[in-house]
């Protein structure tokens, strides 16, 4: 998988991709990622990226030649599945999304800036606009980075345990159950007994009651459809 970001922020944007499993994927060769500073194709003295609103208002808008010159530059060489645009009126992301868009070959993500972008971008290259919640950030960079990091780690091979993304909370609709580790017992709370008994299917069983329950407590709403 190939993942293009065109951001105006690309330090903002680094860091999440130097450390641990997006590291390591990078590193394996399961996925490129590509920063695009949008400064390196606006033209003018100023190399602005943006400008203000046409009918009065506060805030200013990322203009389309920057992009477009950007975007087409990339559509030259090569073809992209998907152009996603980060921004909190998109739909919200959720385990399907980034699910969808780990079998993607070659996507684009576009961060905005400011108000956001022109309205034209998005009606002539945007083909997916996602939002990770119910909040407005500074700028599509931390949004992208949630995006990558939950399509990234979907990616075979980049977990170390085949079965592990398989099991996370949200891949059948359910949270993930309560987990242990070592010690047996700690400060007089204690594992549940269930899971030393050694009878997989048991444990299986308690696993997807519990796994049930929370999420009966939590996200009822996880359960209607
Ligand atoms: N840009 C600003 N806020 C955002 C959000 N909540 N989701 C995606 N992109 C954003």
């Amino acid at each position: 998988m190939r993942i293009d970001i065109i951001t105006v922020l690309p330090e903002l944007l680094k860091s999440p991709f130097e450390a641990s499993i997006l590291k390591r994927a990078i590193e394996a060769g399961l996925v490129e990622v590509h920063f695009h500073n949008l400064r390196d194709f606006a033209t003018g003295g100023y190399k602005s990226v943006d400008d203000t609103q046409f009918g009065g208002g506060a805030g200013m808008v990322m203009s389309i030649a920057p992009i477009d010159k950007c975007i087409s530059k990339l559509q030259c060489e090569r073809n992209y599945d998907e152009i996603i645009y980060m921004t909190p009126d998109g739909e919200q992301l959720n385990q399907s999304i980034a699910n969808q868009t780990s079998l993607k070959e070659n996507i684009i993500i576009l961060c905005g800036h400011y108000k956001g972008v022109d309205q034209r971008v998005r009606d002539r290259f945007i083909t997916r606009e996602i939002s990770i919640g119910d909040y407005v950030l500074s700028g599509g960079e931390l949004a992208a980075a949630v995006l990558c990091d939950s399509v990234i780690r979907l990616i075979p091979g980049v977990l170390g345990n085949e079965t592990s993304a398989l099991t996370d909370s949200f891949q059948d609709n359910l949270l993930a159950p309560p987990i242990y580790t070592k010690p047996r017992e700690y400060d007089g709370m204690k594992v549940p007994e269930v899971l030393f008994s050694g009878n997989f299917a048991k444990i299986e069983k308690w696993r997807e009651d519990q796994a049930y329950k929370r999420t009966q407590e939590r996200r009822p709403d996880l359960l209607e459809d």
